[in-house]
């Protein structure tokens, strides 16, 4: 099986990322039998434990058809079969190839969708998430936002609210994921200027404002109801 022809199935579908060397997927993670039983021979028995440790049937399939996919897409990159991959973990937790530290990607799921990147030239991060409605968005943003980004969200309300929470947190993540670092750290290291279709971060301070000086991020076409962001650094 190749990522081509999960895509040609309908579980997957390449989504827009201006950087050339860049690539994007998002994979269908809802629970589908045929595509379950293609894709757990990929996995590593590590992983299928891993899957298996999840109570409700939608967690473990979102487990099992992200993995798959990664393993399909990193391994079609690296020229290795997709199941005799053997990922790498970073300090804090972040997969990579070993063999093959030169390939950037990185994933995560949420909801009934997993978004995968890839890059050859740059460390990529991506986020995706389900936007909930039952948030309380301001205190959120007031507990690990920047001032500014916490005025904004207050200043919007309803859906426009949500939908900004949202944008930065799923940017903020992406940021911090293509570092490989851990989210919780860093947040308020930087802030995510919204406008119309576009995100831009500003570094305030810390010891990663350097580095976030080279950052791009962009926001990625998903379905409604769902936030997505990538970040290159
Ligand atoms: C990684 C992290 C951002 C995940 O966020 P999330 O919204 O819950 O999950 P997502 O679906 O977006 O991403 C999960 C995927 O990101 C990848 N990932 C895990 N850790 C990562 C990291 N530090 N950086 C980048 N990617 C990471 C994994 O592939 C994971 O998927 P998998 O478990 O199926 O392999 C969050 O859990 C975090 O901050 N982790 C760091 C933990 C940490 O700091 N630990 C302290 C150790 S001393």
């Amino acid at each position: 099986m190749t990522i081509a022809q999960w895509i040609q199935s309908g579980a997957a579908r390449r989504a827009a990322v201006s950087d050339p060397a860049a690539k994007l997927w998002l994979v269908e993670a809802a629970p589908d039998p045929a595509r379950l039983a293609a894709a757990e021979p990929l996995l590593s028995s590590d992983e299928i434990q891993r899957a298996d440790r999840f109570y409700r049937l939608e967690d473990r399939a979102r487990a099992v058809l992200s993995r798959a996919a990664l393993r399909l897409i990193v391994g079609e990159a690296a020229g290795i079969a997709p199941e005799k991959l053997a990922f790498s973990l970073g300090p804090f937790g972040k997969p990579f190839l070993a063999e093959r530290p030169d390939l950037h990607f990185n994933v995560s799921h949420s909801g009934d969708l997993a978004l995968i990147g890839l890059s050859a030239e740059r460390m990529i991060g991506v986020d995706i998430e389900l936007m909930r409605e039952n948030l309380d968005e301001v205190e959120l943003a007031r507990m690990f936002f920047c001032a500014s980004e916490h005025r904004l969200i207050a200043s919007k309300a309803g859906a426009a609210q949500l939908e900004a929470f949202y944008r930065i947190w799923t940017a903020k993540e992406a940021v911090l994921k293509a570092f490989g670092i851990g989210v919780a750290a860093s947040l308020k290291d930087f802030e995510v200027r919204l406008s119309p279709g576009a995100l831009a971060i500003w570094p305030l301070a810390g010891r990663l404002a350097p580095a976030l000086a080279g950052v791009q991020i962009e926001p990625v076409a998903a379905p409604d109801s769902y936030a997505a962001t990538v970040a290159l650094a």
